[in-house]
Formats: structure tokens, C-alpha cells, sequence
């Protein structure tokens, strides 16, 4: 027969110092099993009363009962006090110094080409001009036929145009929304396009993809002057100063007469022979244009009779590297988030 007295002594000892020597959660769960699991001190102890003479049960029984409240007890604050100071450690780990510099945030910026259109489309909205767009997958009527290209004029050649199974393509410049403007818009219209064009052309200087910027303006009376002083207004607010102009004889189908716009050389203002830019020429084309011809006037549904006016059409690309000083093409399309940061 245990003494049982004794072995109470011996487990409520035993349990304060386990209890003391517990440090974690993990710990403390040790010592609750020692003590109270199945086959725990306690739990043999109390089992062990059944075998005790009835007389001693009731005190014995009280003891254990005793010991049994202030085990658990005793475990219950335990565990209260080692969370609070798990959880003080945590906060302290956790602690935000609102002290501290931030580290700042990339907040992304334009694409240069997306800058220079905005620019250019702001310039040209403080003179009257309206947005107006087109789809990139074109039909054939509006990127050639309207615009007086007949079937057999090169422009339509495979080698230039990117064309789907269904006959449709890739628009190669944004003319096409020329007589989509005119017959959505009627006369008198005055509308710039900017957008994405396509031609099958790769190589250092050519990309497939690259963005234009087109300008429609039809009203009566107009005069080749008028465009005249639209593109230097224009060039001139892009790029900063007044710059010197030179307008070249030139042909497209859907204008008459035809020009090419040069601008004086931005970078040298032709003074380097050895310029990078304009390799010593002083000049730089920077866009076609011209008067509207009376076929594609008619084929926006508006008298040439009574109507005529101008169009132009600049590469928004070339502007780009122009004003930023851009000197590769490809660095425009590599998506190389270092340069593109620079443009900030
Ligand atoms: N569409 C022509 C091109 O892509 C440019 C242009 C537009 C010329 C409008 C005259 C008038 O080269």
C-alpha cells in the first residue's frame, strides 16, 4: 500500500519545480501530460484512492482533489503568462518605426513614343483638332482603295503589307481614318489620328510596328498655306523654338499637290558635317502631306466641289528619338524598364 500522504507531497514538489523549469508553450504541455495525462502523477495518484480503506478516502480524496484544482490552475496561468510574453516579443519584433524614410515608389512614367503623342495631340488640340481613331486590322477599301491606290500601285505590295487569310490587314499608315472620319463626321472636319501602324520592314532603322500621327482638315478655301502654318505652329510648339522649314515636291496618291516637311537639324541646326542625326545634310524629313485629293474627298461622301482641304502625316517614333535624343529605334521597343525609367 503507498503512502499516499507522502506521495502528494512528493508530486505537488515535484510539479512546482517542472512548472518553474517550463519556458515554452511546448514545455508547459510536457509538464500538464507528466502530471494530468493518462498515465500523468496525478491521474495514477487519484486512481490509487479506490484501494484506500473508506475512512481515509474522504480526506485522502479532498487532498488530491486539492491538488488536482491547483495543478491545473497552476497550468492555466502558466500558459497565460508565457503567451503574453510570446506575444510581447512579437509585437516588439513587429514593431513599425513610423520614424524610418520610406523607401520610396516607382510609380511608372510614359513610354517616350506615348509622351510625344500626348504633346503632339495636345498642340494640335489647342488648334481646333479633335481626336479621332481606327482600327488596326483595316479593310483594304479604307487603308487603299479610298485613298486613290489602285490594285496594281506597289503600296499594296505583299513585301509591305501584313495581310490575314480573310483579305483584311494590318493598316501600314493611320490615312485610313481620313475617310472613315469623313463619312462617321461630315465636312467641315478637323481631326488628328494617332495610333499603331504596321509594314513589313525590320532592320535597324524600320520596325513592323511603329505609330503615326495623321491630320485631316476639310473645310472651304482652304490653302496650301494654311497647312504651311499649321506644321510650324506645330513643330515649333513641340519642339521648343522656331525652327527653319523646308517643303519638298513630293507624290502621294491620296494628296495634290504632294510635299515632304524637313525640318532644320535639332540636334547640330545644321552646323556639324559630321552630325549623327542628319549626317551633315542640315535637314530632317519629318512628314508627308499635302492637299486633299478630290477622289478621296468624294469617297468621304462630301462634295469636292464645294470642299477640299489638307493632310499630313507625321511618324511619332522618330519624334520621340528626336526629342529625347533617342538614338536607337530598338531601344523604343525593347522594353527595357531601365531605359524606360530614364524617361521619367
Ligand atoms: N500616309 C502617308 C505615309 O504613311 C503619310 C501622309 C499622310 C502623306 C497624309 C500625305 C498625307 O507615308
Amino acid at each position: 500500500m503507498p503512502d499516499l500522504d507522502l506521495n502528494i507531497g512528493e508530486v505537488r514538489s515535484s510539479f512546482e519545480k517542472a512548472l518553474g523549469d517550463a519556458k515554452t508553450l511546448q514545455e508547459l504541455d510536457a509538464v500538464r501530460v507528466k502530471f494530468t495525462g493518462k498515465k500523468g502523477d496525478l491521474t495514477l495518484l487519484l486512481r490509487s484512492l479506490g484501494k484506500l480503506p473508506p475512512e481515509e478516502r474522504k480526506t485522502v480524496g479532498q487532498e488530491l482533489n486539492a491538488l488536482r484544482d491547483e495543478i491545473e490552475h497552476a497550468l492555466e496561468k502558466s500558459g497565460r503568462k508565457i503567451r503574453d510574453a510570446e506575444n510581447q516579443q512579437i509585437e516588439l519584433n513587429e514593431k513599425i518605426d513610423v520614424t524610418l524614410p520610406s523607401r520610396g515608389n516607382s510609380i511608372g512614367a510614359f513610354h517616350p513614343v506615348m509622351q510625344t503623342m500626348h504633346e503632339l495631340v495636345n498642340i494640335m488640340q489647342g488648334l481646333g483638332y479633335s481626336v479621332a481613331l481606327g482600327p488596326e486590322k483595316e479593310q483594304d477599301f479604307y487603308n487603299f482603295e479610298c485613298l486613290n491606290i489602285p490594285p496594281w500601285h506597289p503600296a499594296r505590295d505583299m513585301q509591305d503589307t501584313f495581310y490575314f487569310p480573310d483579305g483584311t490587314l494590318l493598316r501600314t499608315h493611320t490615312s485610313p481614318v481620313q475617310v472613315r472620319s469623313m463619312l462617321k463626321y461630315g465636312a467641315p472636319l478637323r481631326i488628328v489620328c494617332p495610333g499603331k501602324v504596321y509594314r513589313r520592314d525590320n532592320d535597324p532603322t524600320h520596325s513592323p510596328m511603329f505609330n503615326q500621327m495623321e491630320g485631316l482638315l476639310i473645310d472651304q478655301y482652304v490653302s496650301f498655306s494654311e497647312l504651311k502654318g499649321t506644321m510650324s505652329e506645330m513643330f515649333d510648339a513641340f519642339f521648343g523654338r522656331k525652327l527653319k522649314y523646308r517643303f519638298r515636291a513630293s507624290y502621294f496618291p491620296f494628296t495634290e499637290p504632294s510635299m515632304e516637311l524637313d525640318i532644320e537639324c535639332v540636334e547640330c541646326s545644321g552646323h556639324d558635317e559630321h552630325c549623327r542625326v542628319c549626317h551633315g545634310t542640315g535637314w530632317l524629313e519629318v512628314a508627308g502631306m499635302g492637299m486633299v485629293h478630290p477622289n478621296v474627298i468624294r469617297a468621304g461622301k462630301i462634295d469636292p466641289e464645294i470642299y477640299n482641304g489638307f493632310a499630313f502625316g507625321i511618324g511619332l517614333d522618330r519624334m520621340a528619338m528626336l526629342k529625347y535624343g533617342i538614338s536607337d529605334l530598338r531601344l523604343l521597343f525593347d522594353g527595357n524598364v531601365s531605359y524606360l525609367k530614364g524617361a521619367e
